[in-house]
């Protein structure tokens, strides 16, 4: 009878390091009594030898490698490619995070223009969580719909209001976190495309100028390219930077979904002589933003500060921030009202949204998920008649035309998508936007790695992009028997009893 088979990892280790050594031994006999070829043999043994004893017997860092000497090395190997053999060969395709298979892949698709139809059936949940959209039973035809249309700044009456004809904005993601290949490429497509791009808190955006697209110039906590060195605002570099043609809006970021209450980071390996230039910040340390303007500790000061930069840029100026506490949002909208100073737009970043660099435990767990944030949001401006004085942006994880739809029902009048862009671009998800190794080089500034970025190419792809989630939005606003989506409504989803929206349903 044959017994059970297994494999007992200590004994195999224990077998390979006796083995070594006695190969090594039984080499340099064979070089010295057949040929002395054998004594290469001897030489790799030798050191294989050296090394497991530098492993097992003198370094104390690693208890893995005292134990296991060189068979202990093979795990942390193997362990090191785990996330691209788990990608390649086992996650199946509605697993991974933050984005799955079939939700990159959907990008792809629109991205490079391959029609996206489904055959089969859905990879997506009908259970008690996925919010649905609900379809009219009187759709309407395409040619029905109103032609999208959204003016910033027309609640003020101010000379310089910005148009957009299309839903979609470029979500901030500064020079920095991103290398000029990824930019340029970004700024290209969206002028193409005929939408603004964010240009993050780079600091002075000189790519994205370069490619003329229209610009939303963001604010961060550290002000790069319009600061004192005391972090206050230098109302003369900003009001020289709105000279520039391309830039239409300006956005004081409060805070960010993956990092709320917390400033930005740049790791230093991502911080070239330009960066430190364009931001004016040293090289060899990381970049760390405060975690708020020091104009704003409050409500009244917030919304002082943000009436000053509109009078200031006198161009169209929005706050973007992720919700955390209700009750301070609330008191931050009355104090709008009580100073009658709205800004043209806010931006809500679900805690779901990226960053090229945050803490674990701020990605993971602060801060709350865009559907939730958004609603309140809406909610709270309508409680205080100041609904119909600003616009309404969201963000986070809406690179699909569903997840779009279901954002417009919750009152968004646009969107803004960062990672939808990357992916257009080709992002694989490789999860390495803050080493400066990006292999497909979007995040980085390793020359080396954006040669891999056609601009001309990516650039379509981005446009390309826009162009079909358009398409798809219309379909789904004829199908939901909606003209426009400002005629969607919470009405229009099915919110299951698992959702996080469920507690917003009366039923
Ligand atoms: C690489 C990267 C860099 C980002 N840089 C900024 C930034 O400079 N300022 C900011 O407000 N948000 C930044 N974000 C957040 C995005 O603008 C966006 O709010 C968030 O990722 C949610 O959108 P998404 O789910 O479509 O990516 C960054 C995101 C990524 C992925």
């Amino acid at each position: 009878m044959i017994g059970k088979i297994s494999i007992d990892l200590h004994k195999v280790s224990k077998t390979v390091n006796l083995a070594i050594p006695t190969l090594a031994i039984l080499f340099f006999l064979a070089g010295w009594k057949l040929s002395y070829y054998f004594h290469f043999g001897t030489i790799a043994f030798a050191l294989l030898t050296l090394i497991n004893f530098f492993y097992m017997r003198v370094q104390t860092g690693h208890a893995l490698l005292r134990n296991f000497g060189l068979m202990g090395q093979a795990r942390y190997m193997m362990e090191s490619i785990g996330p691209e053999l788990r990608q390649y060969f086992f996650a199946n395709d509605t697993e991974e995070k933050p984005f799955n298979r079939t939700e990159r892949s959907e990008v792809y698709r629109k991205a490079k223009g391959v029609d996206s139809a489904t055959s089969f059936g859905s990879q997506h949940e009908f259970d008690a969580r996925e919010v649905k959209v609900r379809h009219s039973m009187y759709p309407i035809l395409k040619d029905q719909q109103i032609p999208y249309s959204l003016t910033f700044g027309s609640e003020r009456g101010i000379e310089n209001t910005y148009t957009i004809d299309k839903p979609f904005i470029i979500s901030a993601m500064s020079y920095g976190a991103l290398g000029e290949k990824a930019v340029r490429s970004l700024a290209r497509g969206a002028k193409k495309a005929g939408i603004p791009m964010n240009t993050g808190e780079g600091g002075y955006p000189k790519y994205h100028l370069d490619e003329g697209c229209d610009l939303i110039f963001q604010m961060g906590t550290a002000k790069f390219g319009v600061r004192n060195d005391d972090g206050t605002l230098n109302d003369a570099k900003l009001s020289e930077l709105v000279n520039k043609d391309s830039i239409k809006m300006i956005e004081i970021k409060l805070s960010q979904g993956a990092k709320p209450g917390k400033g930005g980071l740049l790791p230093k390996e991502k911080i070239t002589d330009e960066i430190a230039e364009l931001r004016g910040v040293p090289k060899g340390k990381d970049v760390i933003s405060p975690p708020f303007h020091p104009e704003c500790v409050g409500a009244q000061n917030t919304v002082q500060f943000i009436a000053h930069v509109q009078q200031v840029s006198g161009l169209p100026v929005g706050i973007k921030l992720c919700v955390g506490r209700p009750a301070q949002l609330e008191e931050l909208i009355v104090e709008m009202v009580a100073q009658n100073t709205f800004p043209d737009w806010i931006s809500v970043d679900g805690s779901e949204g990226g960053t090229g660099a945050a803490p674990k435990a701020f990605i993971d767990s602060v801060g709350m998920p865009l559907y939730p944030a958004l609603k309140t949001v809406n909610d709270l401006l309508s409680k205080h008649g100041a609904r119909d004085k600003l616009k309404l942006l969201a963000a986070g994880k809406l690179v699909s035309p569903e997840r779009q739809m279901v954002a417009f029902c919750l009152g968004a009048d646009a969107v803004y998508s960062a990672r939808g862009f990357m992916l257009a671009l080709g992002c694989i998800q490789a999860l390495q936007c803050g080493n400066n190794t990006c292999p497909v080089g979007i995040t980085t500034h390793d020359p080396e790695l954006q040669r891999g970025i056609d601009i001309d190419v990516k650039s379509d792809r981005v446009s390309n992009y826009v162009h079909n989630l358009q398409h798809d939005l219309e379909e789904l606003l004829s199908a939901a028997g909606c003209r426009s989506v400002q005629e969607l409504s919470f009405d229009h989803l099915y919110i299951p009893s698992e959702s996080t929206l469920a507690p917003y349903v009366t039923r």
